[in-house]
């Protein structure tokens, strides 16, 4: 088993990272692809992650992610990672993601992200430090990554138990459903 410090503060694991858009990042309309944006997210939060494990970390899990403005080739990505919460195992990074035109100087807030970070030893989860929240906006976002937690953990449950009641169905009864007929079954 790995050594892991027992406490670690939400204030000092801050990480930034800025990178520019190439046009071999465009897509076809001439702006960043989506995918290219989650790939320098998903870096940037296994930095902060294994970081504050002190352990290699794999991504669990991408809460939603609303693109708001597009990103233009040419423009600076600037993305700034923390750790919301930790877990025995889970750590919950935040991530902010901005464009910046270079000539202007101008910023647009494009999109902000929360990926659920496993620390693993040889593939199998491995206890992290305690994150400690010393500010006032730390203790806010530990309080909200909690509840995204708990609503991730009711949401995979009910959607399981929803999938397993429509791969039971027969076929007449897909048809009713689809048709109106009938209603979807109960979670
Ligand atoms: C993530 C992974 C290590 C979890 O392994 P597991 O055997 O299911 O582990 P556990 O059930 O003990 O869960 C470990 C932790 O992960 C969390 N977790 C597991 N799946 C999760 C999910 N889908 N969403 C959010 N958290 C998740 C658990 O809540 C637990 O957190 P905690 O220890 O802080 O309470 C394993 O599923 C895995 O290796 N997945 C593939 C990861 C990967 O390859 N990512 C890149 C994809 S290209």
């Amino acid at each position: 088993m790995l050594e892991v410090a027992q406490q670690k503060f939400a204030d000092e694991s801050e990480v930034r990272v800025s990178e520019l858009m190439l046009p071999s990042h465009s897509n076809f309309f001439g702006t960043v692809h989506g995918g290219h944006v989650l790939a320098v997210v998903d870096n940037i939060a296994y930095v902060c992650a294994a970081r504050f494990a002190g352990a290699t970390c794999v991504t669990a899990a991408v809460d939603r992610v609303d693109f708001h403005h597009p990103v233009r080739v040419g423009e600076l990505l600037n993305l700034v990672a923390r750790v919301v919460y930790a877990g025995r195992t889970s750590i919950e990074v935040e991530i902010s993601v901005f464009a910046e035109d270079i000539q202007s100087g101008n910023v647009r807030h494009t999109n902000s992200c929360h990926l659920t970070m496993v620390a693993v030893h040889e593939g199998k989860p491995v206890p992290v430090p305690t994150l400690v929240c010393r500010t006032r906006e730390d203790k806010a976002r530990y309080i909200q990554a909690k509840m995204r937690r708990e609503m991730g953990i009711k949401y995979r449950e009910e959607r399981d138990a929803f999938l397993s009641g429509i791969s039971a169905m027969d076929d007449a009864a897909l048809d009713a459903v689809i048709n109106g007929e009938k209603s979807l079954p109960a979670s």
